[in-house]
């Protein structure tokens, strides 16, 4: 048997010197005691021991193995580096593959990973610090006192020190003490530390959090599971939270009996920059891109690219009406291009339907979207909004004259029809517009394209070819 000592500051980095060096030297993981702090003299044989030329061909783990692994051994289980040191051997011979979550120790690891990220997580968000450098100090200097679950000191303070770089520190915790001056950040092992007495910040976080907080919006499970009770007792303003629980239902019936309230000096300011109406007279399909484009008759507007007019021969007898551009439209400026415009070009054509015959365009003219890192994900427009944008759309109506409207989708329904109920039951039906226009209500093209079970799929879009035959079929009837 042999023991390895690991070091109590940079227990990790130690970990994985002699790791490396013994398994170079195939040393067996059941011959292994591993432990950290000072040895035990009886049961220690030093590693260099192993002779060069019992090692091994050195193995490389994948990066995110490796920091897996690493994060891992923050954790405060003692098991950790044997289970560890079990796990890389079995990599190394190929008898492991990493990921393979069927195999426990591994699992175990990776539970533990997850665990000491939450507990860093945790330690980045409620570590307080209190001033205790004398004010004329050319650094302002502060202390925190900090318990994480965790022996997580060296993983979570390099955080800091790249936040509170300009200032010195000390954060302790009940195993190390992470000190940070002119510049330099070091360890060291906690010994009697006592709490620096409250400061100014103190109140500085109780004002900061009582105006955070709004009574409408308390959920005290989701609350307790963002900030958990075992923090409270080093976080200031958690004082404050018992009596916020107990008044928010009183608080919030308060602010619901003030509303309504006038509206913020901004919306003073801003609603006169909204254009009016555009002169129906002066209107016309070709002039209608500018108009559209300073629109803010909603607030999508505002978000978008530019607006979508819709396009094609200003006399169709067949008017075809989507919801909303999508991301490729809203760059490109022309409707129904992207990946829903062309399933609806393949379907339109096994239907005998010529697109360029018909008026394209939408119940709402701006791409409502939400961004998600470089992406634009589609939102889908409220019924608030079609409405506002009915206004285009009964203009294009008006200009072009159609014979047949075709909605599809939800959205140019609810706009064509004034009724919003359920499209399933209604889909392939022909109901009319206002002015008496039949409208042929089918399914949105990008509806066709979410849809994950093949045979489901299938038969939407046999519905929807149907569909544009039957719109075909009604406008050949009317002539
Ligand atoms: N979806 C629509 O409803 N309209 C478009 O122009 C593109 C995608």
């Amino acid at each position: 048997m042999q023991m390895v000592c690991l070091p109590r500051i940079g227990t990790v980095a130690a970990w994985r010197r002699q790791a490396r060096r013994l398994l170079q030297a195939g040393v067996p993981g059941e011959n292994l005691v591993w432990q950290t702090g000072e040895p035990d003299a009886d049961l220690f044989a030093a590693p260099e021991k192993i002779a060069d030329a019992d090692c091994k061909t050195p193995f490389t783990l994948t990066k995110s193995a490796l920091t897996s692994i690493e994060t891992a051994l923050h954790h405060k289980d003692p098991e950790r580096f044997a289970r560890a040191y079990d796990i890389v051997a079995r990599l190394a011979s190929g008898r492991l593959r990493w990921g393979d979550r069927s195999d426990k120790p591994l699992h175990c690891l990776l539970g533990q990973e997850k665990a000491v990220r939450r507990d860093i997580h945790k330690m980045h968000a409620f570590v307080r610090f209190r001033e205790v450098g004398s004010p004329d100090a050319a650094r302002r200097a502060f202390a925190a006192w900090f318990e994480p679950d965790h022996p997580i000191a060296e993983a979570a303070c390099p955080f800091f020190a790249s936040r509170f770089g300009d200032m010195d520190w000390i954060i302790a915790t009940p195993s190390l003490t992470a000190r940070f001056e002119n510049g330099t950040l070091s360890y060291e092992e906690t010994r009697n530390f006592s709490p620096p007495p409250e400061d100014a910040t103190e109140d500085l976080w109780r004002t900061y959090f009582a105006n955070i907080f709004n009574p409408a919006r308390l959920m005290v499970s989701a609350m307790t599971s963002e900030m958990p009770r075992k923090y409270w007792k080093n976080l200031p303003e958690a004082s404050l939270i018992p009596g916020m629980i107990r008044t928010a239902p009183e608080r919030a019936l308060a602010m619901q009996l003030a509303m309504p309230t006038e509206p913020s000096a901004f919306s003073g300011k801003v609603r006169p920059m909204r254009p009016a109406p555009p002169d129906d007279g002066n209107l016309s399909l070709d002039t209608l891109k500018p108009a559209l484009d300073a629109c803010r008759r909603c607030t999508i507007g505002s978000c978008a690219t530019q607006a979508v007019p819709g396009e094609g021969p200003s006399d169709a007898d067949l008017m075809i009406v989507g919801e909303q551009p999508g991301d490729i439209e809203d760059l490109t400026g022309r409707p129904f291009v992207g990946p829903a415009g062309q399933l609806f070009d393949s379907c339109a054509e096994e239907a005998g339907l010529d697109r360029t015959c018909a008026f394209l365009t939408n119940a709402v003219k701006h791409f409502k979207f939400t961004p998600r890192g470089k992406r634009r994900l589609h939102n889908k427009p409220n019924a608030g909004e079609v409405v506002a944008c009915r206004w285009w759309l009964d203009f294009e109506r008006r200009a072009v004259k159609p014979k047949l409207l075709l909605a599809m989708g939800s959205s140019a329904t609810l706009s064509l029809t004034g009724s919003g109920e359920s499209l399933l039951q209604r889909r392939g039906t022909v109901e009319k517009a206002e002015d008496g226009t039949p409208v042929l209500i089918t399914y949105h093209p990008s509806y066709l394209l979410r849809l994950r079970e093949e045979t489901q799929r299938r038969q939407a879009k046999s519905h929807f070819i149907q569909d544009l035959r039957q719109a075909t079929s009604l406008l050949r009837s009317h002539d």
